[in-house]
């Protein structure tokens, strides 16, 4: 072979295909369920929507993002995620200007320049959802439920859902300080990674996998002690929806997710087991985004998650997505001149929405029967030169081995009836 796949890419086989439309039919359903409108930005963006969008201090823009000059020398990136997107589209259609706030989801393919491994892909596919200009908790307690109760219409039950609230702009500071200081302290016992993270992107430290990182970080200081009054006010208010709404959340300190831009609620859903290492999917508010990128300030919160991981979850936990929709009929034909009339069944039998292959090329019907077996058709048509002539045809149910002769005419109403 001359060529593979790129690293860190999947082939979607024919097989796999039954998972990918059961989640993107329940996607779309609970989209439009809540009220979500769909939209499809760009594959490419220009390249400061995201450093500028995302954080220059994230792995994302620091490492992942797949940049390149166009023939006009103008910078582009590959989408490496999808709200930014989102934020420009909203901006750019003057969607402040309608009722609010707008509700919008996407299902695309997403690249970042990761290391391959399970579950951790080049190019992956989200699903994910935004409510742009509304800054009340409630529209937060709609959008973690959205997650909530799409993972529990797919029939996952092995996850939980984390929250947490990392404050604004003007409360952070100050926390960001103590955390700082707190590591510092400690700055003999964090893994190299960590002592860049102390002069970069303080918050990631809370997420760091090294064991005696995590051990430091279960004292560590806690965004949630140090939210100014409004924030403080948003996450009750936030919980107690949730409560109302039943949602089983657990307060996790230490989530901090790993894009900039988030404020106030930030929140995951993990899998029972494997931590935050697998989170299927994750999201939280990003006040400050719209302006960053050159809007009139307005909030916005939203959350995604990969369908490769739910995947990998679904078939972890044996879900029963339903029937894969099979071909019903085969058409076998026996000398030259059938085939015209097996194309014309097949028409026939299509327009009446019957799913039909015709044998092409394969001679004898002892291989034709074989094909049909091997994938799965239950029923087969077989047209001989004698069937032809006569106008009949010999219907055969793979099942049984049964097979009769009948008008042409009667295999077609039996079939369609
Ligand atoms: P994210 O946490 O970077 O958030 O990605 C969301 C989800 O995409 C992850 O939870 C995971 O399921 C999946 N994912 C991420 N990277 C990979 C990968 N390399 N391979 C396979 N799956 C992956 C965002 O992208 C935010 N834009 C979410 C958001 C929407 N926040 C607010 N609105």
């Amino acid at each position: 072979m001359l060529y593979r796949l790129p690293r860190g890419t999947q082939d979607i086989l024919p097989e796999e295909q039954p998972y990918w439309s059961y989640i993107i039919k329940t996607a779309e359903r609970m989209a439009s369920l809540y009220g979500y409108r769909r939209i499809d930005t760009p594959v490419f963006e220009e390249t400061g929507l995201f450093t500028r969008g995302v954080g220059q201090g994230t792995d994302i823009v620091e490492k992942e993002m797949y940049i390149f000059e166009d023939r006009g020398g103008d910078s582009l990136t590959l989408r490496p995620e999808g709200t930014a997107p989102v934020c420009r589209a909203y901006l750019e259609h003057g969607m402040q200007n309608v009722t609010q706030p707008v509700r919008l989801y996407y299902i695309t393919p997403i690249f970042r320049y990761e290391r391959p491994q399970s579950g951790r892909y080049r190019q992956h596919h989200q699903f994910g959802y935004e409510a742009l200009g509304d800054a009340s908790p409630v529209i937060d307690s709609e959008v973690v439920n959205i997650a909530w109760d799409f993972y529990k219409t797919l029939k996952l039950t092995n996850l939980k859902l984390v929250i947490n609230s990392i404050g604004c702009r003007h409360c952070r500071p100050e926390y960001i300080n103590n955390l700082k200081e707190y590591y510092s302290a400690n700055g003999d016992r964090i893994c190299p990674d960590c002592q860049v993270r102390l002069v970069k992107n303080p918050l990631r430290l809370l997420d760091c996998k090294n064991e005696s990182c995590q051990m430091l970080t279960s004292s560590a200081p806690r965004s949630a002690d140090y939210l100014c009054q409004d924030c403080r006010e948003h996450f009750r208010s936030l919980l107690k929806y949730l409560d109302a709404l039943k949602l089983p959340y657990l307060i996790d300190h230490r989530l901090v997710r790993g894009l900039d831009y988030y404020t106030r609620t930030v929140f995951e859903v993990q899998p029972l087991e494997g931590g935050a290492q697998s989170t299927i999917g994750g999201g939280g508010r990003y006040d400050d985004l719209i302006e960053q990128i050159g809007g009139k300030a307005t909030p916005g919160i939203g959350f995604a998650t990969g369908l490769e991981r739910i995947i990998a979850h679904l078939k972890k936990e044996q879900i029963d997505i339903g029937n894969i929709p099979e071909v019903e009929v085969y058409i076998a034909s026996i000398g030259e001149n059938t085939i015209i009339r097996a194309l014309e069944i097949a028409a026939e039998l299509r327009t009446a929405g019957i799913s039909t292959i015709i044998s092409s090329g394969i001679k004898g019907l002892k291989r034709q029967l074989k094909q049909a077996n091997t994938l799965g058709i239950s029923k087969v048509i077989i047209i001989g030169e004698t069937e032809l002539a006569s106008g009949s045809a010999i219907i055969r149910d793979m099942v049984t081995s049964q097979q009769q002769t009948l008008p042409l005419e009667e295999i077609m109403s039996l079939l369609k009836s």
